[in-house]
């Protein structure tokens, strides 16, 4: 398990690029719009009605009161009628207005006799205007106010006018800015907690893992004292529940059940523990009386076993691996699938082991001889959906693989992994 991999980091790491993205383009969009040059302009040929409060974007108005207007012939005579004109520009924009200009068409050419708060060009009826330095740059519904004194030939009359500027935002202006720094959080909290629980699950996860490895090795230890009762079969309970466990993996069963069937399978001998030692290892043909001690070994085990709650059915298998598919075995004499399904798989990794070991009463038998024996006891004693998988087992060198590892004169002690 690492933190850095899985399902949870990839969405993490999407989700934290995803959020980058968004700041940037967020970024990017705030300085695109704020370097932009914007244009607003009015024509009274096109709309009557010049922008005004309300419209949301910079106007200009211009005003003459009546008592600063004259008529001076004598110095003026083309354009005689002058006047004081005060202009006054709001910025109704977004936000602020900066590096601005003006250009004002009148109805008539005109003549600048002095101004204020800017710098004039005239070109006919038009005048281009630039604010003073420093006040090229108006806030939020401020205005701006410049005039000058204007001689024409009839009263002026504006007519037209374009502003020319920038209207800078600020990110901190954007509501999106805030809903993306929540974001941000939530990701920053998450991913925190993600971090917090996966140092937790870890920690549990060693701890489960010591756990597991503990529960392994005291079954291994008990099953050594098994094993160790009988030099004959030495190793003969870990190669029977590797052989059932490869069974149950070939049946499609679940981890968990393989699992299970691995611990039940190590123990399926438990009840040789109750067995006189004279018996269990004596040379040559045991007496009826003998072997019916011999076969309590299955109830003392089951007994045995009794307590071991946590490993579901784990006395089932030293209950009846005895049993025979036919019905003919002990101790219960069950029939066909009336035997726990476990116990069947293990009879026949048993019967595969004890057939393929020397005992004390024969010689192993070789591959061919067992081959044959499992053939002609399926129906019989052993289970025939179980047979074919066993000899599979044989023919494609696994059982040859698990001998070499766990056979008699193989040196282990320990938990194989399942
Ligand atoms: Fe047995």
């Amino acid at each position: 398990m690492k933190l850095f991999k899985g399902k949870t980091f990839l969405v993490f790491l999407l989700t934290a690029i995803g959020l980058i993205a968004a700041f940037i383009a967020l970024f990017l969009y705030v300085a695109s719009v704020s370097m932009a040059d914007r244009t607003f302009s009015w024509d009274s040929k096109k709309t009557a009605t010049p922008p005004g409060e309300g419209s949301g974007v910079p106007y200009v108005t211009m005003s003459v009161p009546e008592e600063k207007r004259w008529l001076d012939f004598t110095n003026h005579t083309a354009a005689p009628v002058g006047a004081e004109y005060d202009f006054t520009m709001i910025n109704e924009g977004t936000g602020m207005l900066e590096g601005w200009t003006l250009d004002m068409t009148f109805n008539e050419n005109l003549l600048i006799d002095s101004f204020w708060n800017g710098t004039y060009e005239v070109n006919g009826n038009t005048i281009h205007f630039t604010p003073d330095k420093n006040a090229d740059f108006m806030k939020h519904l401020e205005p701006a106010t410049f005039g000058a004194v204007i001689y024409s030939q009839k009263d002026l009359e504006l007519v037209g006018y374009t502003i020319k500027g920038r209207l800078p935002i600020k990110v901190l202006d954007l509501p999106v800015f805030y809903i993306l720094i929540v974001l941000g959080l939530v990701w920053i909290v998450a991913f925190f907690s993600y971090i917090v629980s996966f140092a937790r699950v870890s920690r549990l996860q060693k701890q489960r893992e010591r756990d597991l490895l503990i529960i392994s090795q005291s079954i291994m230890t008990f099953t050594n004292f098994i094993d160790a009762k009988d030099p004959y079969t030495k190793g003969h309970s870990v190669r029977v529940a590797q052989y059932s466990m490869e069974i149950a993996k070939r049946m499609g069963f679940s981890e968990d059940k393989v699992q299970d069937l691995y611990y039940e399978a190590l123990l399926h001998d438990a009840g040789k523990i109750g067995i006189p030692d004279a018996i269990l290892t004596k040379p040559g043909k045991l007496t009826n009386e003998e072997y019916a001690i011999i076969k309590t070994h299955t109830t003392i085990g089951s007994e045995i076993l009794s307590n071991f709650t946590t490993i579901p059915d784990i006395k089932d298998g030293a209950h009846y691996h005895h049993e025979r598919y036919d019905g003919k075995g002990y101790p219960s004499g069950l029939k066909g699938e009336e035997i726990p399904l476990n116990a069947r798989i293990i009879c026949v990794a048993d019967s595969y082991d004890a057939m393929s070991s020397h005992r004390s009463y024969r010689k192993s038998y070789d591959n061919e001889k067992i081959l044959e024996e499992l053939r002609d006891n399926a129906m019989t004693q052993f289970d025939p959906e179980i047979v074919p998988i066993m000899i599979s087992m044989i023919e494609d060198g696994f059982t040859e693989k698990i001998r070499a590892e766990f056979g008699a004169e193989a040196d282990y002690f320990g938990a194989p992994v399942v």
